[in-house]
């Protein structure tokens, strides 16, 4: 696997994570944190420093669909507990958006749930 970025203690890869996941050994790491799209990019506005601004992100966060978005959500989790120790564990980055879904696909593939933690923002924007 080719890496995008090495020192000497950090590498990063670049690529389609669905295909550099294949690439690691089964169950050989400790914990995973993934942030994957929260699917927000809508056509919506919000505010940012007082202006009107588009919400949109790039095609990459624009929702497939409910159930296109659960398959993506579904595949990646999966590629990752085959990667994750037995006692290894995960963290997921979402709004609500994205993160049930995410939720129901770890409750579907037989994960074990532990917490959520809220990150109160009162006024997002
Ligand atoms: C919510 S953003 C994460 C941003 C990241 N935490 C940061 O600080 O830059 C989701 C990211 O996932 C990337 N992405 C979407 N599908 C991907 C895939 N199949 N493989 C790898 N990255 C993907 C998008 O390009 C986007 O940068």
């Amino acid at each position: 696997m080719n890496s995008y970025f090495k020192d000497k203690s950090v590498k990063l890869f670049l690529g389609d994570s669905l295909e550099l996941l294949k690439k690691i050994p089964a169950e050989s790491v400790d914990m995973i944190f993934a942030d994957p799209p929260y699917n927000l990019s809508n056509g919506g506005f919000s505010c940012h420093a007082g202006k009107r601004v588009s919400v949109n992100k790039g095609k990459w966060d624009e929702s497939k669909g409910i159930e296109e978005d659960f398959k993506f959500h579904s595949k990646w989790i999966k590629a990752c507990k085959r990667i994750l120790k037995p006692n290894g564990s995960m963290w997921i980055s979402g709004t609500y958006h994205s993160i049930y879904s995410c939720g129901f696909a770890l409750q579907k593939q037989g994960w074990h749930i532990i917490n959520d933690i809220s990150w109160l923002k009162s006024n997002a924007a």
